[in-house]
């Protein structure tokens, strides 16, 4: 089986070949990344030499059509990872968000459609926009369409093209919306790594606003095991959530990492806010784990955080370079 994986230099994107390699010794994987600033060739080097036989890498942008339509002819599947990803970026300038989530979307879902393969695509919880603290609610599948900010409503964007893609010409596709993943290779700009490679600097952490906005976290290999749940065995046309009951506010993030790092935990700075900043995300995803069985094996986020300092001090070469012009952009902004 050939798999397509679209931003496989990316973070997601770039675990998920490490377990297609490990986990699955007849697949082979193709990465197409465009190699933004988000991905990283670093990312897909540590492969054994029968694992580097099953790989190989095109940098290319998935909105060039005959780069796309000639990688999608030899494929059986296509799971599409690659987009702009980061929300504060998405504020600065969304122009890259139309191109790569929309119109990159848009040009694989045509392929898909000329070749007839198998597409999973990947989203984000943050097309449901979000929920307020004190809500029992969670997102569901029925849950409306809300998005807050340029890149999650592109993400949003790119389901609706799929759906009608389903409808309308029948392809084989699976949706999934997974909320806020951590783990090893998640660049240095998002929220945990960004605040751990702080530490490692000296720098104290850094909440937005009063630090109260709550996220859904999940290991980053939970949700992988998931799309491949959802690319064997999901329902054609169907959406699923992925979460693993991981609801934790930003301070108690920072809490834990300060104290797992040896600081007070009370150690950190309120800095300016994010524009439109969503307050909770919570996702429900019970359709996932009847239906397909998939149940989370990173549950103790506390160990899971633990890993994520040891990987981040065991591979600084990986995010040192970044570092500096991060945190410019960030100072830029009072953040
Ligand atoms: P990332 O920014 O770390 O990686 C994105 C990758 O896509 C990079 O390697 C980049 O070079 C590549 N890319 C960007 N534009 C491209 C283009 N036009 N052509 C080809 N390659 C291109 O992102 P991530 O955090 O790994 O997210 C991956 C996917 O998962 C995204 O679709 C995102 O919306 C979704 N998602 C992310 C999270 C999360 O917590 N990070 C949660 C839910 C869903
Ligand atoms: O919910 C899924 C989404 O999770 C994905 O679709 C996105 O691609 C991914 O980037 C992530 O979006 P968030 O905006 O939630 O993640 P981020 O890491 O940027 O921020 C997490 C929370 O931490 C958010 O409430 C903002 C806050 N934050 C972030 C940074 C970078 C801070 O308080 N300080 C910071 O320095």
């Amino acid at each position: 089986m050939r798999i397509v994986v679209t931003g496989g230099a990316g973070f997601i994107g770039a675990n998920f070949v490490h377990m297609l390699l490990e986990d699955h010794s007849d697949v082979d994987v193709v990465v197409l990344d465009k190699f933004t600033y988000a991905g990283n060739r670093g990312s897909l080097t540590d492969v054994s030499e029968d694992e580097a036989r099953r790989l190989s890498v095109v940098e290319g942008d998935i909105v060039d059509a005959d780069l796309v339509d000639g990688i999608v002819s030899g494929a059986d599947a296509v799971v599409h990872f690659a987009a702009e990803s980061h929300n504060d970026n998405s504020l600065n300038d969304p122009s890259p968000f139309i191109q790569s989530n929309l119109v990159g979307t848009y040009t694989l879902l045509e392929a898909v459609r000329r070749h007839r393969t198998r597409y999973h695509h990947i989203s984000t919880d943050e097309v449901y926009g979000d929920l307020a603290l004190d809500d029992p609610a969670k997102f569901t599948p029925a849950t409306a369409y809300n998005p807050s900010s340029p890149y999650s409503s592109t993400k949003a964007g790119s389901d609706l093209l799929v759906r009608a893609w389903v409808r309308s010409f029948g392809i084989e596709a699976t949706i999934s919306n997974c909320s806020n993943n951590y783990g090893p290779y998640q660049h240095i700009e998002k929220f945990i790594p960004r605040m751990i490679t702080n530490r490692l600097r000296g720098v104290r952490p850094r909440l937005y606003g009063d630090g109260l906005n709550v996220r859904d976290w999940i290991h980053v290999h939970d949700h992988n095991t998931a799309v491949w749940d959802i690319l064997t065995k999901g329902r054609i046309g169907e959406t699923y959530l992925i979460g693993a009951d991981g609801e934790t506010s930003n301070r108690e993030v920072v809490e834990v990492l300060n104290e797992l790092m040896g600081y007070p935990a009370d150690d950190f700075d309120h800095v300016a806010d994010r524009a439109g900043h969503d307050r909770r995300y919570a996702i429900d995803a019970t359709k996932l784990r009847e239906e397909l069985g998939w149940k989370p094996r990173f549950t103790d986020f506390r160990s899971g955080l633990e890993h994520t300092i040891d990987w981040y001090e065991a591979n600084e070469r990986w995010w040192a370079p970044q570092k500096a012009e991060v945190e410019a952009k960030y100072a830029a902004k009072g953040q």
